[in-house]
């Protein structure tokens, strides 16, 4: 029996508590550290998880040897450096969106895992969902022809201001694209997989709560791909609730998949999945439920099969370098008005 996959933790806010709780409740998973920046979340910390060494510093938990898998829930600015340095100590990395606020960054980090065989995953949880991935088995099916057309819909409360107010710092976030938005890039890329990679994105947005130019409520973007096919990816802040939708089009028919809760945490949302053509619905019956906490488990289950069974990872460095890629690409168009080539791969610079 290979031994537990020991994770160490950075980041004990609101996330990376459940982050902690998930660790300690999946097979094959130990917690066995934590960093975390402030005196309060450090005591929390250690009355909560008494086995766990607690660090003050991240930098001395990637140097632990007790340690194999550094687990990265931090404001989105510290991502980079964080993977970084526990990459060049040679640990895998577990890495919440967005993987870095550089492509350039993204590359480095890429380069890095692949040079000392490690580990890079990066949390788009949503692939993991019986939902969300329900619509993803239906297109690779075939349930409706080659998928032309997606819109992928998100209305809900405004972010939370996290520790210290990050999520509303320009410097800390990135841009707010790069916040939510950024999982359904990756919904969009991953369901329009067969068509190839995106070519081109213009993207608007408006409804500027703060000084901040970036930070806006209203944003949608139109995501091109080879050939005629198209996502369009849209969202509100100034909204309540959580309700997201998605309707994916091919000639032979639609998927239209809806999630909606108080909160995207919640354990009792309304979903559901139905797709078609004129007269002839189906629908999907699910045997798992769906939400935000259930994929995060998932997720960490699926980080342990990979560092102890070298199993394939739901989202790649590669792909987290995408959906980053695609966000930084759409903050260009908004501030430009002008759409956003991508197809010359290596050449693209929204660093
Ligand atoms: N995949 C998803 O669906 C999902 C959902 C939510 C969040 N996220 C991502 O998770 C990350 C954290 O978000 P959150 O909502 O948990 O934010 P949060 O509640 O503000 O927590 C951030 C935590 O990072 C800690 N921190 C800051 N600098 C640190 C350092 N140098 N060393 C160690 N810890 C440090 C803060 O410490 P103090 O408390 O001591 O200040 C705070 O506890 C973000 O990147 C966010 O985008 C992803």
């Amino acid at each position: 029996m290979p031994g537990d996959v020991r994770f160490g933790l950075v980041g004990y806010g609101l996330f990376g508590a459940h982050h902690a709780r998930v660790i300690e409740s999946t097979p094959g998973a130990q917690l066995v550290a934590i960093a975390a920046k402030s005196d309060r979340s450090r005591l929390v910390a250690r009355q909560t998880h008494a086995q766990a060494t607690i660090f003050e510093d991240y930098a001395a938990l990637v140097q632990s040897d007790e340690v194999d898998v550094v687990d990265i829930v931090a404001p989105n600015a510290l991502h980079y450096e964080m993977a970084r340095a526990a990459l060049l100590e040679g640990k895998h990395v577990l890495l919440e969106k967005p993987m870095a606020l550089e492509v350039r960054h993204c590359d480095e980090l890429i380069a890095l895992a692949d040079a000392r065989q490690r580990v890079l995953a990066v949390n788009h949880e949503l692939r993991l969902s019986s939902l969300w991935g329900g619509a993803k088995a239906l297109i690779d099916k075939g349930a409706i022809g080659e998928p032309l057309y997606a819109l992928i819909e998100l209305a809900r409360f405004p972010y939370r201001r996290g520790s210290e107010g990050w999520r509303y710092d320009m410097a800390q976030v990135g841009n707010w694209i790069l916040e939510e938005p950024i999982h359904f890039f990756d919904l969009a890329r991953w369901y329009m997989s067969s068509r190839g990679e995106p070519t081109s994105l213009y993207a608007r947005a408006n409804g500027r709560r703060v000084a901040q130019p970036a930070l806006q409520d209203n944003f949608s973007a139109m995501v091109n791909f080879p050939g005629e096919a198209y996502a369009v990816v849209s969202q509100t802040l100034a909204a309540f609730g959580h309700h997201v939708t998605a309707k994916i089009a091919g000639a032979e028919g639609l998927i239209w998949a809806w999630w909606s809760a108080a909160d995207a945490r919640s354990d009792k949302p309304q979903f559901g999945l139905r797709w078609g053509l004129g007269e002839t619905v189906q629908e999907l019956h699910f045997d798992k439920p769906t939400g935000e906490l259930l994929e995060l488990a998932d997720q960490i289950a699926a980080m342990v099969r990979a560092v102890r069974d070298g199993a394939a990872l739901p989202c790649t460095g590669h792909d987290g370098r995408w959906s980053t890629r695609l966000c930084l690409a759409a903050q260009q168009s908004v501030e430009t008005g002008s759409s956003v080539a991508l197809a010359a791969a290596e050449g693209f610079d929204a660093s």
